[in-house]
């Protein structure tokens, strides 16, 4: 008898391979397209059916079973960041100012790998897989969605490394795991002047500067102590002289909120804010709100149901209760539209993980332990939601 997660460990050499090949030709969001040539060979040389271009350069596959049943999806993204590597890895990124610094390129390995476990153990029902283009501009899943890539699923699962955990060990959260993500843009008009004469001019410059201080006042003034929010100003535009006062500031900024219903408020906060102290500085101000990803909720039932295969497969000791982060993933796409489960997988490369770069770092690196392991969970994962059954052997 074989454990799946043996058989998992014998694909090791041959997903590692593939991993680092991505790794040194890593594609921005929506420029995935070598990515996804090397990922649709791979299914060809499988056998699996899949269809190309879907939201991008996102590849959909199917592996059916001989009897109808439930429609399981797994995802992986595939999409690298505009970050100069620095982690010394003989196989670094040969594309300057490209990196695959958030893992995508171990879970497009982990997921392939899920492919060839599934292929000859599917009986039933259908393990849909997607591999996804552009998550890190939270635009590949609803583009996919879009292009009908949930049709007919079921449920759908998905992990995301993380290096700050031990290799070996996989963490879970019910209810929200990720923050929501939306992006605001604040033009400010006052008029411009001579530096030395305020009075014949609207300053922009300190209308900027209250409004960045009075929007810190919706997550400590408005806001329940206990419902996590981050407003961030990130960049601030206005005037290239000392001694002139411009005549337009332009601010950009993030926001993160752990609640839908929390998330649903911001918008007017920060329009009400933003006006009524545009006013009170005699300038015009207008508002983008862009709503990006949804907070990332799990369903209670599909995370009940990875933590049982966690501990089957890698024993309770092993599965950690995850720690919510804001930090966003557009895999709550897809959890808006059908049941599902988003886990973390530990990846750290140092026996202290605390100390190990984080994702989107120049120096993250990853330990591919994770890698052989992601695969032989979430082809469990499927295949016990398609069989309602025992933990499975070849
Ligand atoms: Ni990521």
């Amino acid at each position: 008898m074989t454990t799946i997660i043996e058989a998992g460990e014998r694909l090791a050499g041959q997903l590692v391979a593939f991993r680092r090949d991505l790794h040194q030709f890593p594609e921005l969001s929506f420029q995935e397209s070598e990515t996804a040539a090397k990922v649709a060979r791979e299914l060809e040389r499988l056998g699996v059916p899949f269809r190309t271009g879907v939201g991008g350069h996102g590849i959909v596959a199917d592996i059916k079973g001989e009897q109808p049943g439930p429609v399981i999806a797994l995802r992986a993204d595939m999409d690298a960041l505009p970050i100069e590597e620095e982690s010394g890895e003989a196989f670094s990124s040969t594309r300057p100012g490209v990196m695959h610094a958030c893992g995508h390129d171990a879970h497009t390995a982990i997921l392939l790998g899920a492919a060839e476990l599934l292929k000859e153990r599917v009986t039933t029902g259908t393990v849909r897989l997607l591999f996804q283009s552009a998550e890190e501009i939270n635009a590949g899943a609803k583009a996919m969605v879009a292009e009908g890539a949930l049709e007919g699923v079921d449920e759908i699962y998905g992990l995301h490394n993380g290096p700050n955990l031990p290799a070996g060990v996989a963490a879970t959260r019910y209810g929200s795991l990720m923050g929501s993500v939306d992006r605001i843009e604040i033009s400010i008009e006052g008029k411009g002047g001579h530096g030395a004469i305020p009075d014949q001019s609207i300053d922009p410059v300190v209308c900027a500067s209250a409004i960045v201080m009075g929007l810190q006042t919706i997550v400590s003034r408005e806001l329940s102590p206990f419902s996590p929010a981050v407003v961030t100003i990130g960049s601030i535009q206005a005037g290239n002289a000392n001694n002139v006062i411009p005549h337009r500031a332009e601010l950009t900024g993030t926001v993160r909120t752990f609640a839908p219903e929390v998330q649903a408020t911001m918008k007017e906060r920060i329009a009400r804010i933003v006006r009524q102290i545009a006013d009170g500085y005699r300038c015009k101000a207008e508002l983008r709100y862009i709503e990006q990803v949804p907070v990332l909720v799990n369903h209670d039932q599909c995370v009940a149901h990875v933590e049982r295969v966690i501990e089957q497969m890698i024993g309770a000791e092993r599965r950690l209760d995850s720690e919510p982060t804001l930090a966003g993933e557009d895999f709550s796409i897809y959890l808006n539209h059908v049941p599902g489960c988003f886990f973390w997988i530990g990846s750290s490369p140092l026996d202290n993980a605390e100390q190990s770069y984080g994702l989107h770092h120049p120096k993250y690196t990853l330990n591919e332990a994770c890698i052989p392991l992601g695969a032989s969970l979430l082809a469990e994962i499927a295949l016990q939601r398609l069989h309602w059954g025992e933990l499975s052997n070849d």
